[in-house]
């Protein structure tokens, strides 16, 4: 499977000089609370505008052919913010559930949610998994939502998983492999990343995908997410077309000598 997508054919890509696209691309929006400050306003401000941002950036994937965009919208470390910021999260990621699947679903994108599902509120997790039951169907771009995710806590939920099959008898420890962690992942179904982006200026995981981003092209963006528009997206997935992915081999194009 080529984690790249060819685009001689599409004018819309070409246009702009992107000659390939990665098939995953996943993104840190960071950098709500500080845009809000620097004007003045709220913090939750800047998170209202960051689903806008939102809204424009699954379109533009859509637009370019990415498959698969994972949007980091809340780690499980964001809990330690004041109450006050936590609830407008939550309130947002209810509305945008609410008021945009319809939307989505006419746009053909299949939502996933990764993340802890344990100790979350009942109403909430009803809306994530109606959200993943609702686009099982479509077939176009996969949007992963990943809430309440921290890839520490992703790892410690797979060990679980995996002991439990060893003290079953199911597997010997000797026979444990990557795939078998792989698929014990919340990212099972899903192909690594290709691209991380994060904008708002850290240069960063904080705890996201730690696993899968093993080979992962990482892009920084200065832009805060809701100053992160279609142009800038572009700056990212042409600095990804001209990286060299080597996996640990050579070039394509080394001589060898
Ligand atoms: C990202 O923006 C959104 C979430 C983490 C939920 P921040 O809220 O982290 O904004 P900054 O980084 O403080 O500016
Ligand atoms: C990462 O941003 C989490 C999300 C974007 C959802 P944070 O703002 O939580 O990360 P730190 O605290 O700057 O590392
Ligand atoms: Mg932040």
């Amino acid at each position: 499977m080529t984690a790249t997508v060819e685009f001689e054919a599409v004018d819309v890509n070409s246009e702009i000089g992107l000659m390939s696209v990665p098939r995953h691309v996943a993104i840190i929006m960071d950098g709500n609370g500080r845009w809000a400050q620097s004007r003045g306003l709220p913090r939750t401000e800047g998170h209202r505008r960051g689903v806008k941002t939102l809204r424009e950036a699954v379109k533009h994937a859509q637009k370019r052919g990415i498959s698969y965009l994972t949007l980091f919208s809340f780690s499980s470390e964001n809990w330690s913010r004041p109450q006050q910021e936590v609830s407008f999260l939550m309130a947002l990621l209810r509305r945008f559930v609410h008021d945009d699947l319809k939307e989505l679903i006419k746009a053909n994108v299949r939502v996933r949610v990764i993340g802890s599902k344990e100790n979350l509120d009942k109403s909430l997790l009803t809306l994530l998994n109606d959200a993943e039951l609702k686009t099982a169907h479509c077939t176009g771009l996969v949007l992963v939502i990943a809430f309440n995710y921290g890839a520490r806590d992703e790892y410690v939920r797979a060990v679980r998983k995996l002991a439990a099959r060893v003290e079953a008898g199911e597997l010997k420890a000797a026979d444990i492999g990557e795939d078998d962690v792989s698929a014990c992942l919340d990212t099972s179904d899903l192909p690594d990343p290709d691209l991380i982006v994060r904008t708002g200026g850290e240069q960063r995981l904080s705890n996201f995908l730690l696993w899968q981003a093993a080979y992962a092209e990482f892009y920084f963006a200065p832009t805060p997410w809701p100053e992160f528009d279609s142009g800038a997206f572009d700056d990212a997935l042409l600095a990804f077309s001209n990286r060299d992915r080597r996996y640990g081999g050579l070039s394509s194009d080394a001589t060898g000598t």
